[in-house]
Order: C-alpha cells, then sequence, then structure tokens
C-alpha cells in the first residue's frame, strides 16, 4: 500500500511537471529570479546573444522596412527596398530552421527579380545559436504578443 502510493505520487509529480512544461506557468530561471514562458522569450526576443530580433523585426515581430537602396545592374537602375518580413505567422519548422541557420537555402529568381536576389543572397539575418528551449521560448513569445 505505501509502495503503491508512492508510485502514485512520483507518477503524478512526473506527469504534473510534464503538463507544465507546455504551458506558460512552467517558471523558468534566469539569474536567480522566476520569470514566465513569455516574459522569458520576450528577453531573448530583445537581446538574444546577438544583435536583438526586434532591430529587425520591429518590437510587434510584424517586420519593417530597414532601408531603400539604388542598385544598377545591366545599365538599369534598381529602386531596391530591404523588408524585414512578420515572423508572427511563421511555421514552427521554418523559425527553427532560419534561427541557427548560417544562410538562406539556395533559390531561383526571376532575371527581373534584381533586388529580391540581391536580398536574399546578401542573407542580411545574422546566425544564432540558440538552443531549443530558447528558440521555443522566442516563438512562444511571438505568437503570443499581442
Ligand atoms: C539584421 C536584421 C535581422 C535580425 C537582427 C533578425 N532577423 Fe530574422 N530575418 C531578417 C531578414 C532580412 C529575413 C528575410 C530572409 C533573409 O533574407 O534572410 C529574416 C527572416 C526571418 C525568419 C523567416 C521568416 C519566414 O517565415 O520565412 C524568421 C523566423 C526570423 N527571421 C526570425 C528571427 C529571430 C527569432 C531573430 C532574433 C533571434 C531574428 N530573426 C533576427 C532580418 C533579421
Amino acid at each position: 500500500m505505501k509502495i503503491k502510493s508512492s508510485i502514485l505520487s512520483c507518477c503524478f509529480i512526473l506527469f504534473t511537471s510534464l503538463n507544465l512544461i507546455a504551458d506558460d506557468t512552467k517558471l523558468v530561471k534566469v539569474n536567480n529570479s522566476f520569470i514566465t514562458k513569455f516574459e522569458y522569450g520576450e528577453l531573448l526576443y530583445n537581446n538574444p546573444r546577438g544583435i536583438g530580433c526586434n532591430t529587425c523585426h520591429g518590437s510587434d515581430a510584424k517586420g519593417k522596412e530597414i532601408v531603400s537602396f539604388t542598385h544598377t545592374y545591366d545599365k538599369k537602375k534598381y529602386n531596391c527596398v530591404l523588408r524585414v518580413p512578420n515572423i508572427k505567422s511563421s511555421s514552427y519548422d521554418v523559425f527553427f530552421k532560419k534561427v541557427n541557420s548560417k544562410k538562406n537555402p539556395k533559390k531561383k529568381f526571376a532575371k527581373e527579380e534584381v533586388c529580391e536576389r540581391l536580398i536574399y543572397k546578401a542573407n542580411v539575418m545574422p546566425t544564432y545559436f540558440l538552443v531549443e528551449e530558447e528558440i521555443d521560448a522566442i516563438y512562444y513569445y511571438i505568437k503570443n504578443l499581442k
């Protein structure tokens, strides 16, 4: 009877802690204080060991225009605009891969997509070295950002 109840309480603890990992009520310990997953994600989004995501994607993660410039190609002048994408609706898969990737994957561009090709190949976004828990928290933060 005693063994049975200790097994039960053990499983109960295991079950509840597994449960907590999936939601915002799980607290993350950062610099000796406990914060929520949302707060942890916010912290990382703005200060991810490297240039903050907010700098380019904006504090609302909806993306923004960073710069416009002209580029001459084949004796033609192009007015290019570097627009950083909205990442609120990116899938977890895309998100996970992009954050730690060194280079954009190969992609074909039509002849007239001069600006698009130039910007894509410039690999504007830096490479991060974030672990799964950190990527998870940033993703969670962005999805729940009002
Ligand atoms: C210096 C500017 C810059 C910073 C800083 C930056 N990004 Fe990006 N990000 C970009 C640009 C530009 C793209 C568009 C793809 C490309 O050309 O690299 C992009 C694309 C993405 C995408 C892919 C969107 C999609 O759906 O295809 C995700 C996800 C993303 N960024 C997340 C992040 C996160 C998270 C951080 C912080 C850890 C971050 N970015 C920091 C510029 C930036």
